[in-house]
């Protein structure tokens, strides 16, 4: 992949979608920025992108994935997080997070515009201190390891891995990747409360579907959710 380097964007995500809008991505690419002044998160929100971190956006012009590729790439990041840190208690956490015990490390934000597709991810990587608006829920690689991590190397070898495994996941779909999605499900088995669309539902995770669907027991039955705003865990269940 062809990758360009930026000091100070807005958001490597808005300038994917503005190369994508002047047509001039014509090759896998990826937007990488040492700081983002108006980085996105989920639901629209902001997404703090100071130096240490690494920010960047994967263009592949002339794809359109599905919205299981969200779960394909956090399986990746995954990886070579442990691959980084071996012992570290990395988990998945649908839709989009990857958590360092219960804080979350890095997001993950997927979109399609017109025939291309746009993988943004955020991985809080060198940070010494969170700022306060989300200490509480948010952590970094150094924070919590006290190890400084080459941010190049480190986006270099995801890149390969992300690469190796693509036309796995795109021949195969998640079913090739359930057994190590289920090792690292941060949710399963827990007894949750999802909002979607001002609606809310209590039941118990259980995994997610061949469509990167999360799967709620809810009194005997089972149902699958695409999407959530919210998530609360209200407790973990034995069975
Ligand atoms: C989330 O809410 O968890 C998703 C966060 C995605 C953040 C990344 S940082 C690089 C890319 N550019 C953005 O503005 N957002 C994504």
């Amino acid at each position: 992949m062809k990758i360009k380097f930026y000091n100070k964007t807005d958001s490597t995500n808005l300038e994917a979608k503005r190369l994508i809008n002047s047509d001039k991505i014509f090759n896998d690419t990826v937007l990488v920025a040492k700081i983002q002044t108006s980085g996105i998160g989920r639901l629209n929100r902001e997404w703090i992108s100071t130096k240490g971190g690494l920010w960047f956006t994967m263009v592949f012009p002339n794809q359109n994935f599905n919205s299981s590729v969200t779960i394909f790439t956090s399986i990746i990041l995954h990886k070579i997080l442990l691959y980084f840190f071996p012992d570290a208690p990395l988990m998945i956490k649908w839709p989009n997070d990857i958590l360092w015990n219960r804080k979350k490390l890095a997001g993950i934000l997927c979109s399609n515009l017109r025939n291309s597709s746009i993988i943004g991810i955020g991985l809080n990587i060198n940070q010494k201190m969170m700022p306060k608006e989300i200490d509480e829920l948010a952590t970094s690689l150094y924070i919590e390891s006290n190890k400084k991590t080459k941010i190049k190397k480190f986006l270099q070898i995801l890149l390969e891995q992300f690469e190796n495994e693509l036309q796995i996941y795109l021949n195969e779909g998640l079913h090739f990747f359930k057994s190590y999605y289920k090792k690292y499900d941060y949710l399963y088995g827990k007894s949750i409360s999802i909002n979607i669309h001002k609606n809310k539902w209590n039941g118990k995770a259980i995994g997610i579907s061949e469509k990167g669907e999360l799967i709620l027991r809810i009194d005997n039955k089972e149902k699958k959710f695409l999407s959530a705003d919210k998530i609360d865990i209200l407790g973990e269940l034995v069975n």
